[in-house]
C-alpha cells in the first residue's frame, strides 16, 4: 500500500515495551527527537505480564561471570559469549536507571533489594516488584516517563507494515496502517534518520501462549520481508507453568518460575516428585529441562496437565509475594493454598529473531533490533529466566548510544517491502492449533511436513487489506519461516525437541538463517 500521508522525526521506535520505550529515553536524553508507533495501546505488549523478575548480580556474594556461566549453560552452545557478557556487566546499571527512572522494587526490611530465584538460576539474583508483577511496574514506570517528556511523540492503534529504504538500502523510515487516521486506507509512513525495531515476540502463533493477543511477530515477518538476517527461530521457549484453565482463551495466564525459586513442587498424578533425580536442580532445573519432563508425564498420564503445589508455603507468604497468581488461580475457582495446582508449557518466549550485533544493529544499515524481537546472541538455545527484561533494557542503552553517535542525514525512500497480499483473518485459529500440534514442545519431520502442508494452504486464503488480514499474513510468514527452521535442526538441543533425532549433535552446534519468498512459504 502506498503512504497517504508522512511525518518525519530523528528515530522512529517501533514499540512500547520495555525495549523500545527504554530506547526511546536513552535517545531524548542523547537530544534525539523520538516517535514510538505502537499497535494497539502503549501498555499493551508482554512486558506488562512479566512476573518474575529482572535477573541482575546484586547480592555481594554473586558475580557477574556466575550469571554468564547460568546464561551459556541454559543457551546449550548457541549464546555468544561475548553478548552474554554485555548483557551480566552491564545488567545492574541498567537496573539502577530503571529504579532512577521510577520503578520500585521489593525490598528486605533493611532496605536491599530482595532477590529471587528462578529456573537454571544457581543464586539468587532476580529482582521483583510488586510481589510477582514486576513487569507492570517497569512498564509503568517507562510509560510515566515517557508521558512526561513532551518530545516523544507517540502513535497508538498504528500496525507498522513494511520498511522504507534509501537508494543506498539504508532504513529510513516505516509504512503504518493508522486506525481512524490519514488516508482513506489508513495507510502513512513515519520517516527516520534510524528505525528500532522492538515489537516483541510471536506467542501468538500457538493455540497455547503466555503471550498477549498483540504478539504475532510482526516486527521478525517485517525484517524477513527486508531480508534482514533472521536467525534461530525453531528456538520457542515454551514456559513450563502456564496455568490450566480449561476455558479457551487468546493468552494463558503464567504460573511464575519464582513459585517454584521459593519452594513449590511439581507432582504428577500419583503426587510423586518427577524433576527430582532429573536434574540437580529439580524443578528449578533450566525451563527447557522442565518443560521436557512435564511433557513426558503428560504424554505417559495421557493427562493435560501436571500439578504445581504452593500449599506448604503457607496463606500469608502466598497472598505477600504472589498476588498476581492468587488472584489468576482464584478466578479459575482453584484455591493454592489448600489445592494442587494444575499446570502445562505454553509458548513463551522467541529465544531468536532479527540478528544484531553488540550495538543492536541488524545487517540492514540504519535498521536496529531490541528485546524479543531480536537475536542479539544471549539466549542461544533457551533463555534463562529473567534474562528477558534485562536485554531490553542493555541492549536499548546500547542501540541509543550507536545511532547518536553517527546519525546520518535524512534521506528519501525508494523502496519498500510490504506484504504484496493480506490474509484472511479466520486461518488465525486453525493456524495455531496446527502449530501446536506439529512444531510445539515436541517436534518430528512428519509433524512438520503436515504443519508445513497446512501453512502453504492457509497461506493461499487471500482477505483485502485492513490490521487483521496483516497481521494474519505476518502470522502464516513467521509459521513458515519458524516451521522450515524446526524441520532444518536435525538434532535436539535446548527448546527445539525432536522426537526422530533426540540427541544433541555437535554438528549441528550453530545459528539457522531465515528466509523468505514473496508468497511467505519458504
Ligand atoms: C516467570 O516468571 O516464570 C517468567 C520469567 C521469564 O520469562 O523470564
Amino acid at each position: 500500500p502506498q503512504p497517504g500521508w508522512a511525518e518525519t522525526t530523528d528515530v522512529v521506535v517501533v514499540g512500547s515495551g520495555v525495549a523500545g520505550l527504554t530506547a526511546a529515553l536513552h535517545l531524548r536524553e542523547a537530544g534525539l527527537h523520538v516517535t514510538v508507533v505502537t499497535k494497539v495501546n502503549i501498555d499493551d505488549g508482554s512486558t506488562r505480564w512479566a512476573q518474575g523478575g529482572i535477573a541482575a548480580v546484586f547480592d555481594p556474594y554473586d558475580t557477574p561471570a556466575a550469571h554468564a556461566e547460568d546464561t551459556l549453560v541454559a543457551g546449550v552452545g548457541l549464546c555468544d559469549p561475548a553478548a552474554v557478557d554485555v548483557l551480566v556487566n552491564e545488567g545492574p546499571a541498567r537496573v539502577r536507571e530503571l529504579m532512577r527512572w521510577g520503578a520500585e522494587f521489593d525490598r528486605n526490611a533493611d532496605g536491599s533489594l530482595m532477590l529471587t530465584r528462578e529456573g537454571g538460576h544457581h543464586a539468587n539474583r532476580i529482582v521483583h516488584a510488586g510481589g510477582d508483577a514486576t513487569g507492570a511496574e517497569v512498564q509503568r514506570a517507562l510509560h510515566a516517563a515517557v508521558r512526561r517528556d513532551p518530545w516523544i511523540r507517540l502513535f497508538e492503534h498504528a500496525l507498522v507494515l513494511d520498511l522504507l529504504r534509501d537508494a543506498a538500502g539504508r532504513a529510513c523510515g516505516v509504512t503504518l496502517h493508522v486506525l481512524g487516521e490519514g488516508s482513506e486506507d489508513g495507510v502513512g509512513a513515519v520517516l527516520g534518520r534510524a528505525v528500532v525495531l522492538a515489537t516483541g515476540g510471536m506467542g501468538q502463533v500457538y493455540a497455547v501462549t503466555t503471550n498477549p493477543v498483540v504478539s504475532t511477530g510482526d516486527g521478525v515477518a517485517l525484517a524477513l520481508r527486508a531480508g534482514a538476517a533472521v536467525t534461530d527461530l525453531e528456538f520457542v521457549q515454551f514456559h513450563p507453568t502456564a496455568l490450566v484453565t480449561g476455558a479457551a482463551s487468546a493468552q494463558q495466564p503464567l504460573v511464575s518460575e519464582a513459585l517454584r525459586g521459593e519452594g513449590a513442587y511439581l507432582r504428577d498424578g500419583d503426587g510423586k516428585r518427577f524433576m527430582v533425580g532429573q536434574h540437580d536442580l529439580a524443578e528449578l532445573a533450566p525451563r527447557d529441562v522442565v518443560a521436557k519432563g512435564i511433557h513426558r508425564v503428560m504424554l505417559a498420564e495421557g493427562s493435560a496437565n501436571v500439578w504445581l503445589d504452593a500449599r506448604h508455603l503457607g496463606a500469608e507468604f502466598l497472598e505477600a509475594r504472589f498476588p498476581t497468581i492468587m488472584t489468576s488461580c482464584r478466578a479459575a475457582g482453584i484455591e493454592p493454598t489448600t489445592d494442587l495446582i494444575p499446570v502445562a508449557p505454553a509458548a513463551h518466549y522467541a529465544s531468536g529473531g532479527v540478528r544484531t550485533d553488540l550495538r543492536g544493529r541488524t545487517s540492514i544499515p540504519g535498521l536496529y533490533a531490541c528485546g524479543e524481537v531480536a537475536c542479539t546472541g544471549v539466549h542461544g538455545a533457551n533463555r534463562l529466566a529473567s534474562n528477558s527484561l534485562l536485554e531490553g533494557l542493555v541492549f536499548a542503552r546500547r542501540i541509543a548510544t550507536d545511532i547518536a553517535a553517527d546519525l546520518p542525514p535524512q534521506t528519501e525512500p525508494v523502496t519498500g517491502d510490504a506484504p504484496q497480499w493480506a490474509v484472511d483473518p479466520a486461518v488465525r485459529q486453525p493456524l495455531q492449533q496446527a502449530m501446536s500440534r506439529g512444531a510445539g514442545v515436541l517436534r518430528s519431520a512428519t509433524s512438520l511436513d503436515e504443519v508445513a502442508a497446512t501453512l502453504t494452504r492457509l497461506g493461499t486464503e487471500r482477505a483485502p487489506s485492513d490490521t487483521a488480514s496483516w497481521e494474519a499474513a505476518n502470522l502464516v510468514t513467521i509459521a513458515a519461516a519458524l516451521v522450515a527452521a524446526a524441520a532444518c535442526r536435525q538434532e535436539t538441543r535446548g527448546c527445539h525437541w525432536r522426537d526422530d533425532f533426540p540427541i544433541t549433535d555437535e554438528a549441528w552446534c550453530g545459528h539457522l538463517l531465515a528466509t523468505v519468498t514473496d508468497t511467505g512459504v519458504l
